[in-house]
């Protein structure tokens, strides 16, 4: 069985009741559930960590490193500007791919550059929960390409 892990980083523990009308609806720990579910309806084992400092996240990225085949990751505020995170991303040799719930291009200018994208293999935005599902069948696919 493959092995992804979803992360979430600040402000996403507050999903449900967080600026509703951008998020949705649905808190964290429902979309967990619903994106771990679809994942194992794929044959993906999903384990889920949401935090809201820089350096856990770091520290998470780096023990992912010899447990995954894949990341998804939802960097919220981080980003725009953590070039720490972007080169975590860059140095465990995981591919990852970038969710955000809302189209981060057609929001306040300073959201549309994000410094995590170069070093993903995909970035997916604006399409809500469904995001990070589509998020695991990249990964799927990119685990299949880099296969064969
Ligand atoms: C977000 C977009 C970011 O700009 C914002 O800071 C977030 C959430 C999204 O999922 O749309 O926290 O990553």
């Amino acid at each position: 069985m493959k092995r992804m892990l979803l992360l979430n980083g600040p402000n996403l523990n507050l999903l449900g009741t967080r600026e509703p009308d951008v998020y949705g609806h649905d808190t964290l720990a429902s979309i967990e559930e619903e994106v771990a579910a679809y994942g194992a309806s794929k044959g993906v084992a999903v384990d889920c960590f949401q935090s809201n400092h820089e350096g856990v996240l770091i520290d998470r990225l780096h023990e992912a490193r010899p447990c995954y085949d894949g990341i998804v990751y939802n960097p919220g505020a981080h980003t725009h500007y953590s070039y720490a995170l972007r080169d975590a991303v860059a140095s465990i040799g995981l591919p990852v791919v970038e969710v955000h719930l809302s189209d981060i291009e057609a929001r306040e200018p300073f959201r549309a550059l994000s410094v995590i994208a170069p070093v993903c293999v995909a970035q997916i935005k604006g399409k809500g929960k469904a995001g990070y599902k589509e998020a695991i069948d990249v990964l799927l696919g990119y685990a299949d390409r880099t296969a064969s």
